[in-house]
């Protein structure tokens, strides 16, 4: 709160309305600092992810190059090479699971890919939903659209579009998707209901998502989940399971299963770079673990 504006609820004679101006006050305050910092977050993934998007090489992993230290991204990726429709250039190695392995995709489907990289999970649904379907990319990193598009063009696609936007204001019409997918995107976003809310919204009734993302068993150190290079690399932005499916339940979705789950290992010279030892040795002694998982759920 503003020296000026402190005055103005001081001078109040009412000490309710005294009160209540100061509660007010602080939730403005409260409210501009977290959508400040949400959007500071927001800019440093796009920027990063715009590097790694540059960087990656077909065969190397992302952060070893880019700045989370020696970690690569293989401690989460499945092999896509077996994947029917696999296109290795859209393939940056940067997912933690295969959504499409349990999206039920169809002939015929509207598909929606959020955070879609350069494109790989699209190309993989847009060999399930044929000629006769569609698949639709968001991501917010100019640099991820190009590169799909580019895949797209390279095999002269018809069906599959990239869409600049960012996941939490998803410029697709409402009741449009028959099913949606994600690959370790949902994790990288502050507000995780303001997604789902958004699936919610643009899938058809009846229609279902399979994300894959990074989940942690238990809470993290606050100074883990500040640390902006863990978050690039999907350590600080991971949600604690439970809270992450009491927030899909809450919004409506149903039969919300998780189909896959492993944990992931992230080396500890990768934390340490980033926090010192002592919040290390908390995050150790707490016991949290960090899982990539794979759910699924449908809207009535
Ligand atoms: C870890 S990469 C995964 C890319 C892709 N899903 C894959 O598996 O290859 C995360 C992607 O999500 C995008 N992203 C992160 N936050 C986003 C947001 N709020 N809206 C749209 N895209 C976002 C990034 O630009 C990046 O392309």
């Amino acid at each position: 709160m503003d020296n000026q504006q402190k005055e103005v609820c001081d001078n109040l004679q009412n000490d309710k309305d005294k009160k209540n101006c100061q509660q007010e006050e602080q939730n403005k305050a409260d409210k501009n600092m977290s959508d400040e910092t949400e959007d500071q977050i927001k800019n440093n993934v796009k920027q990063r992810y715009g590097e790694i998007c540059d960087s990656i090489s077909q065969s190397g992993g992302c952060c070893s190059q880019t700045g989370c230290g020696t970690i690569d991204y293989a401690v989460f990726a499945e092999n896509y090479e077996k994947q029917q429709g696999y296109i290795p250039e859209a393939d940056l190695g940067l997912g933690c699971g295969i959504p499409t392995e349990f999206a039920e995709i169809k002939k015929g489907d509207i598909v929606l890919d959020l955070g879609s990289g350069a494109g790989n999970d699209c190309f993989i649904a847009r060999a399930l939903v044929g000629d006769t379907g569609k698949v639709i990319g968001v991501d917010m990193t100019p640099n991820m659209i190009r590169k799909a598009q580019l895949n797209s063009d390279k095999y002269n696609f018809r069906n599959v579009e990239f869409r600049y936007g960012d996941i939490t204001e998803l410029p697709i019409l409402d009741n449009f998707i028959d099913v949606v997918i994600s690959n370790c995107v949902i994790n990288l976003v502050p507000d995780k209901k303001k997604v789902f809310q958004e699936i919610k919204r643009v899938l058809k009734s009846n229609g279902h998502f399979s994300i894959s993302d990074v989940l942690a068993t238990g809470d993290l150190p606050l100074a883990i989940r500040e640390a902006s290079e863990l978050h690039i690399c999907g350590l600080s932005g991971a949600l604690r399971k439970d809270i992450y499916l009491k927030q899909l339940e809450e919004i409506g979705f149903t039969q919300i299963q998780i189909k896959k789950e492993k944990i992931i290992e992230i080396p500890d010279d990768v934390i340490l770079q980033h926090v010192s030892q002592e919040v290390f040795q908390e995050f150790k002694k707490s016991g949290t673990k960090i899982l990539s998982a794979t759910l699924i759920a449908k809207k009535q």
